[in-house]
This record gives structure tokens, sequence and C-alpha cells, in this order.
């Protein structure tokens, strides 16, 4: 078999294990030949590629990043972008497509597969929203970059007696501030999930500093949004793609926050040094089994699913329902953030 495997979307600690992966069972298991294209769905319209095999993914397991290049295109946004990715594919003689990426590519790769091509989707994301799986790879090493900050700036916070905002990732869900504002003992946590309101936000803040001198650390998703009415927040530009450039709430709730109470606050937006550098052990062994259960979905014929994590163990689920809905932080584990917040 001839197999094309891309990464699209924004990149995240993993990639380059799920394509070694997939590599290594396709050529020494089975016999299969394996290109990688260039840019994600990019590579497939303007048929860029290269050969993969074992020896071009030596060192590759712990390298974050994706040695394939990524972006957001996709033939549905590219002009006449499907008929030259029809070609590519035919012209290659390729008998499956391994599309890893969120929400973008995965939605791009299951109106692929019900025009009649043979993809597998593998879900990636330091968001860790997409559906039908309980983890996606990079959330992992996502929080533990975000874990490790906010433990730094609790001694800082702790000596100034300041209130220090951390912005994370997390356009529509809060799975990463959640995690991080747990295991970092935060004193609140905004997520998308609950637009948030200000005056709660003060009091509680306020209540804590009435203890005593202690500083509190507000862990804030960047796609944080404040209770209709009750603080006005700038609307975020808008990429090429409809992509809203979130980053900089954290700011603005900061201003007001000490307007309001008079504490002294400072801000630390971590942006993409969370979607950088080496996976945690846990990123590359999800992403070593993800790819191994790609290719073997290939091997098998199993198209138009995701490999998934479910119940702690690898299953394929139907891309399309993969890719209906986005997966939001689970009542419980909010509420395991609220017992904190008092
Ligand atoms: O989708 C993952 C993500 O990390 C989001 O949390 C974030 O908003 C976005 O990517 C930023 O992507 P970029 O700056 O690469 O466009």
């Amino acid at each position: 078999m001839r197999v094309g495997i891309l990464t699209g979307g924004g990149d995240c600690p993993g990639l380059n294990a799920v394509i070694r992966a997939v590599v290594r069972k396709a050529e020494r298991h089975y016999g299969h030949q394996v290109i990688g294209f260039v840019d994600g769905w990019r590579g497939v319209v303007d048929d860029d590629w290269i050969p993969l095999d074992v020896e071009a993914c030596r060192g590759l397991l712990p390298k974050g990043g994706t040695m394939l290049g990524t972006s957001r295109h996709t033939p549905f946004n590219l002009g006449d972008g499907m008929s030259r990715a029809t070609d590519t594919i035919h012209g290659l003689e390729l008998d499956a497509l391994i599309a890893i990426g969120g929400e973008g590519t995965l939605s791009c790769a299951s109106e692929m597969s019900d025009r009649g091509f043979s993809v597998i989707g593998v879900p990636k994301t330091i968001d860790n929203d997409v559906g039908m799986t309980e983890r996606t790879f990079g959330f992992d090493t996502a929080v533990t970059v975000a874990t490790e900050a906010i433990d730094r700036l609790h001694t800082t916070a702790e000596s100034h007696a300041r209130v220090i905002f951390v912005e994370v990732m997390g356009r529509n869900v809060g799975h990463i501030a959640t995690w991080a504002g747990i295991a970092g003992g935060a004193t609140y946590t905004l997520v998308p999930e609950e637009p948030f309101d200000l005056d709660e936000l003060c009091e509680a803040l306020m209540r804590r500093r009435g203890r005593g001198r202690y500083a509190s650390i507000v862990v804030v998703a960047e796609g944080a949004r404040p209770r209709p009415g009750t603080l006005e927040v700038a609307e975020p530009p808008v990429d090429e793609y409809g992509h809203k450039r979130l980053g900089g709430i954290a700011n603005a709730i900061a201003a007001e926050v000490e307007a309001r109470t008079s504490l002294e606050t400072r801000v630390t937006i971590l942006g993409h040094v969370q979607r950088g550098g080496s996976p945690t052990p846990f990123d590359r062994v999800l992403a070593t089994r993800f790819g191994v259960a790609a290719i073997e979905a290939v091997h098998e014929g199993n198209f138009g699913q995701m490999v998934a994590l479910r119940g702690g163990a690898i299953e394929l689920v139907p891309l399309q329902e993969a890719t209906a809905r986005l997966k939001p932080v689970s009542r419980e584990l909010l509420n395991v953030a609220h017992t904190f917040f008092a």
C-alpha cells in the first residue's frame, strides 16, 4: 500500500512521534510505503511531499513541532483545491491518507471521507477539545508547562502580595486552564465554558486578602469571556481562515480588578511556550499509540474513522461523529476547581 500522512492546524508536541510510529509499523511490519505531505492539506493540493522511511524518522520521538510543517489550508479554502487534491491523490496512486490535526483538519478529513477518499484521522491539539477522545496528545505537555509557570509565579506573587493573572491557551474550552489551575493551586480560574462575573472574582480576591497577606493566582483561558454587559472587551482580529487571533484578555481583566479592588496585579501570558518543545512521556506514548492504531486501521481498510483514547484504550470512532462537536470540561472537574474559589 502507499499511504500519505499530513499534519494540519496549529502544531503540537507529539506530532513527530505519531509520524515515526506510522512509518515504523508501515515499513517494518506491513511493507507499506509512506509519503509525507508538506504543510498539511496545502501539500496535497500542491503535490508537495517527501518520501518517509525509518531512516528519515531517526531521533524524531522527543522533538516538538512537526517535521512535515503545517498550515491551516484545506482543499476547501484553496480555490480549485479540491480538484488539485484529487489529482495529487490519484497521481500518486495513494491507497490511504492519515490526517493528524484538530477541529479544522479533522473536519476536512471527514468531508474528504464523505467524498469517497480513504482517510483516517488522528486527533491532536494542546487544547484537548476534540470530541469522542478523552485526550489529545500535546495537552499533557501544555498542562505541564503551565503548571510549572504557576509554581514559579506563586513565589514572586507571595513576596509582593500581588494578584498574578496567568493566561493560558484554550480558545473554545478551558481544559488547560482547569487542569493547570487545579494542579497549580490557583485562587480562581476563568474558562470559556462559564462566562465570568467580575464582581464575583473581585469578591473572592478580597475575601482571600481579608484573611491575611495572601497573594493570588488567577488562571485565565484565552477564550474566557465576561457575562454580557459586565466588562467591555475588544473583539479579537480574525485571520484569513476566519480563525480568531486570541490572546490578551487577561490584561483587560487585571486592569479592571486593580481598578475595583486596589489590589496590585500583574499579567503573564504563556502563549506559544505551551505549544513548543519536547512532548512529555505521556504525550510521547499517546502519540505513538495513536500512530500505531492509525496505520493498523489503514492496513485493515477501516476508513472514515478517527483513533481515540476511550476508557484508557485506543479505539476507532467515526470521523463524522468525532468532529460534530467540541469536548468541554466536565461539570465534575469544574466543580473541583470551584471548591478552591472560596
Ligand atoms: O488550537 C490550539 C491553539 O493553541 C489555541 O489554543 C490557540 O488559540 C491557537 O492554537 C493559536 O494558534 P496560532 O497562533 O498558531 O494561530
